[in-house]
């Protein structure tokens, strides 16, 4: 496995940027999709996007049940349904909030041959897609969430292991994480 990339915070600049297209599938862009798997999976996380890991283009990975999608230029080409569920972010460590989505999505991208395809699901794997889309426009969760649903993971229950919340607001919990990387 190779090592981790660092995962960058928000509100770091080159997350609140729209990410460029991929023109050309390089070696060094399949190198680079591997490199974001293994950081994605180290952070136990089931998406991540290139802009978290300061790469500002237009590249995602996925896997919400054990299918790896790495995809390329990826848009959403169809969309129906509603559903409504809390999401997460791997660069905004401990913070959740319920988004409404659309329950089934058909994206069409490019793999990590560049060929062209079009993959379509439901549940957790469109939300996903959704949430990491959003990333390459410089869309967060955050801004799509209920803002009375804002909670920060404070723990594990160690008998049930259900999560321990506590709630917040969006506006604090942006002004955690300004601060947290002012002084990083
Ligand atoms: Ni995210």
């Amino acid at each position: 496995m190779s090592s981790p990339l660092q995962i960058l915070p928000y509100p770091h600049p080159v997350l609140l940027k729209r990410a460029a297209p991929v023109e050309r599938v390089t070696p060094e862009l399949a190198e680079f999709l591997l490199k974001m798997r293994d950081t994605m999976y180290a952070a136990h996380g089931v998406g991540l996007a290139a802009p978290q890991v300061g790469v500002s283009l237009r590249i995602i990975v996925v896997d919400t049940d054990e299918r790896f999608v790495p995809l390329m230029n990826p848009r959403i080409i169809a969309a129906d349904g509603s559903q409504t569920g809390v999401e997460g972010c791997l660069s905004l460590p401990n913070l959740h909030a319920d988004v409404t989505r659309a329950l089934r999505v058909t994206v069409q991208g490019q793999n990590a041959r560049g060929k062209k395809v079009t993959l379509s699901g439901e549940g957790l794997w469109a939300r996903a897609m959704q949430h990491e889309i959003d990333h390459l426009d410089g869309i967060i969760f955050t801004e799509r969430a209920d803002p009375a649903t804002f909670r920060w993971v404070t723990g594990e229950s160690a008998a049930d292991g259900e999560l321990i919340e506590r709630p917040t607001t969006r506006e604090d919990a942006y002004h955690f994480f300004a601060r947290e990387l002012a002084r990083a």
